[in-house]
């Protein structure tokens, strides 16, 4: 992504440390943080400094690669969040290539550079959906922050308009973390039309026609279709067949997991109080407030239009 005429990737190796654009500072500051070993970059996970399934994945391969103790870099990695499927998909592959001798900075680039180019190819499938004239609905943010570049859900939006294509975006604000400003962010920088919209009025602008498809990552796919993403996709995925609006989900083979038959197997990763009780550090709630906090929500494949994925657009 091109930010102040420079491009960037969401992360990257540099010296022997890990360099994440920090996200959790965006939209309103461009800092890089610096992870010097596995610990760092465990913490930059956990903490969301990087976040989207590819790019934890990346983050990982980064991080192992930093390390001699392979078994335990993965033991520490695979604690941080237990949702997205990239995070462990990336560390099998770290383990896989370290075991048959190769570098680990060497496994860990090949890693990062594959899932750039499966990203850009989702992006050239997903492409063909957009028309114009269209107005689309995303949820969170998939966008290249959330995948080292081009993004999952995002990847068509930047393709699109790359040939010229018009169309409008709705942003999911994303409650509690807002990851819709994430995505504004990129779409800005990018020229691509697009409003923020609070997460409850995604139905008034499906029920006023205002939404013509919906495109979204995925954290991890089960092997029937059913799939876990940002909290709030299910109710995006339900409003959007009540409407008879289509509803995409965009990822790449590593956020595939054929180990679980369906979404129940799936853990949802439930984070901290602060995240809904406190915006910018300034507490919104009394402190007696009892408060739950899923960040990911399952939808069943029976919602899915298709997945649009490296390989083509999959039916369901
Ligand atoms: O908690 P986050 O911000 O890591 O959650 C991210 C999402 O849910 C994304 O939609 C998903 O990882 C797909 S990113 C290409």
């Amino acid at each position: 992504m091109k930010i102040n005429g420079r491009d960037y990737r969401a992360l990257w190796i540099e010296k022997n440390s890990v360099k994440f654009i920090d996200q959790r500072k965006l939209p309103y500051s461009f800092k890089i943080f610096t992870a010097k070993n596995v610990d760092e970059v465990a913490f930059a996970i956990k903490d969301m400094v990087v976040r989207g399934a590819p790019a934890i994945g990346a983050a990982a391969a980064y991080g192992m690669a930093l390390e001699k103790d392979v078994k335990k870099s993965a033991e520490k990695l695979r604690a941080t969040r237990p949702t997205a499927y990239d995070l462990f998909y990336a560390i099998d592959y770290m383990i896989d290539k370290i075991d048959c001798g190769e570098n680990g900075f060497d496994a860990a680039r090949e890693y990062v550079e594959d899932i750039i180019e499966r990203c850009k190819k989702i992006g050239e499938n997903g492409e063909k959906l957009i028309k114009d004239g269209m107005k689309i609905l995303t949820h969170c943010n998939a966008g290249a922050l959330a995948t080292v570049d081009y993004g999952t859900a995002l990847a068509p939006f930047r393709l699109a308009h790359g040939n010229g294509k018009k169309f409008f975006v709705y942003v999911d604000e994303t409650r509690p973390r807002l990851q819709g400003l994430l995505t504004a962010w990129e779409l800005k920088h990018e020229g691509i039309k697009h409003a923020v919209i609070a997460d409850n009025a995604a139905g008034y602008f499906m029920k006023n026609n205002e939404v013509d498809m919906v495109i979204t990552g995925a954290d991890r796919i089960a092997k029937n279709g059913d799939f876990a993403n940002k909290i709030g996709t299910y109710e995006k995925a339900v409003l959007a067949r009540e409407n008879d609006i289509p509803f995409y989900v965009a990822a790449p083979i590593s956020t595939f997991d054929n180990k679980i038959k369906d979404g129940s197997c799936i853990i949802i990763e439930e984070r901290e109080k602060s995240e809904l009780s406190e915006i910018n550090g300034k507490t919104i709630m009394p402190e007696w407030t009892a408060v739950r906090n899923p960040a990911f929500d399952v939808t069943t494949v029976d919602y899915v239009t298709c997945y649009i994925t490296e390989e083509g657009i999959i039916k369901k």
